[in-house]
């Protein structure tokens, strides 16, 4: 017997999707409300982007905890043991913090000990590069079991009176499961790419080492989203269908293959224009902008979970995911969907497990901070030395 063969490297893996979740905040806000506080109105807003209302988070609502429940739902789909995971990736433009990562405060709070841990931010396109990677991770054997969220708290990051922006984007959270098989199917293929050339396009400019916070930067709006609509409209226009393209190909599949296409929700006019460039009929592609406005990396992940629970995924289809955003980048996957529908509710007991494991990881937390505090404090006590 050959080494690989013991060791396994001979058979080919899969990364197939095993659970799904979202979370979209409870407070709507709606195109007429909007045109209450800014010049624009509910009519300008449908007809050029097809948006009607977006989710925006309350104060406790946060890229973490939003990102902890999708998570926590797409592996009680799965019902899957956290302590399993072995990565965990977060694609977001608006993490909880800029260190540390929000992919670790998720790991915590799942009590996902085993697992690696970091957030990626690649625009829009964030989660389908997270999907990406994840796969071929898996695929490659180093992984079996690996949770790709996209979460943005977009609202926290908008010029609430530019009206050029503040009418496009929302908040949520989406994730999905993988899980290593020796079937074919799951993630068949994947495109990603970049173009830095555009960064300027869409960029939030203070912040970081560039434009540290400064009462300057804050008041020259260096820490809100700024974007040049029209060239990302021509940009995002030409890739979808393309990158769409490529990944059916790289998959041995064509558009006449693709039971729906999941895009990345921006725009209806975006999302059109790549509808007929791929030949594809109004119940092949997927939407729900009208409902939650532009979220950025949550806003395919939340799509997929909505497709699914609306009957619009069963076993063995072809779906293509297909997203474009800042940095310029833009990545597809062709995925084909495995798991059949409905699922069945895992047993009550696993549901507890899991909660018993939430509410010990948060209360473990307490013990170590409440350790350090007293290790500090009794360090403090001690007379000083007088050398
Ligand atoms: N209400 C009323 N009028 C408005 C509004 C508004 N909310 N916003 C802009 N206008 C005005 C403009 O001022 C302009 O007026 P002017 O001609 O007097 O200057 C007019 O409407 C037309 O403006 P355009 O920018 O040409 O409008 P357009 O049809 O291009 O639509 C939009 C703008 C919706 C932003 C479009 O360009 C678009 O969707 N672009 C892509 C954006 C996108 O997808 N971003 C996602 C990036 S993903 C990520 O990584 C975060």
């Amino acid at each position: 017997m050959l080494c690989g063969q013991r060791a396994g490297f001979d058979v080919k893996r899969y990364a197939h999707i095993v659970g799904w979740g979202k979370y979209a905040p409870q407070k709507v806000l709606t195109n007429d409300e909007l045109s209450q506080g800014v010049d624009t109105s509910d009519e300008w807003i449908r007809t050029r982007t097809g948006i009607c209302e977006r989710r925006i988070a309350s104060e406790q609502e946060t890229t973490a905890s939003m990102s902890i429940a999708a998570a926590r739902e797409a592996l009680r789909v799965a019902d899957a043991d956290p302590a399993r995971i072995d990565l965990i990736i977060v694609g977001t433009i608006t993490p909880e913090h800029l260190f540390p990562s929000t992919a670790c405060l998720v790991q915590d709070a799942l009590g996902a000990r085993q697992a690696a841990a970091f957030d990626l931010s690649a625009g829009c396109s964030g989660f389908v590069y997270g999907l990406s990677i994840a796969s071929h991770a898996i695929e490659a054997g180093a992984y079996k079991l690996a949770l790709v969220i996209g979460a943005e708290t977009l609202s926290r990051i908008i010029d609430w009176t530019d009206r050029r922006t503040c009418v496009l984007f929302g908040d949520g959270a989406g994730a999905v499961l993988l899980q290593a098989s020796e079937h074919p199917g799951g993630v068949l293929s994947s495109v990603l790419g970049a173009d830095g050339s555009g960064g300027d396009l869409l960029i939030l400019p203070g912040g970081g080492s560039r434009f540290p916070p400064t009462p300057e930067s804050v008041t020259n709006g260096l820490h809100y989203l700024h974007m040049d609509g029209r060239r990302v409209y021509r940009f995002a226009t030409k890739i979808m269908a393309r990158a769409t393209h490529q990944a059916l190909a790289k998959a041995s599949l064509s558009p006449q293959d693709l039971a729906l296409l999941i895009p990345h929700q921006a725009n209806q006019r975006i999302i059109d224009s790549a509808a007929r460039a791929l030949k594809l009929e109004k119940d092949q592609v997927f939407v729900n902008l009208d409902r939650y406005g532009n979220t950025s990396s949550a806003s395919i992940p939340i799509a997929l979970c909505e497709a699914v629970e609306a009957g619009q995924v069963k076993q063995g289809d072809a779906l293509v995911l297909v997203g474009f955003g800042a940095g310029l980048t833009w990545a597809a996957a062709a995925v084909r969907w495995s798991v059949p529908l409905p699922v069945t509710a895992p047993p009550r007991w696993r549901v507890v497990t899991r909660w018993t494991r939430y509410r010990w990881t948060a209360i473990r937390r307490r013990i170590l901070n409440a350790f350090w505090w007293l290790a500090e404090w009794l360090l403090s006590l001690r007379p000083e030395r007088k050398d």
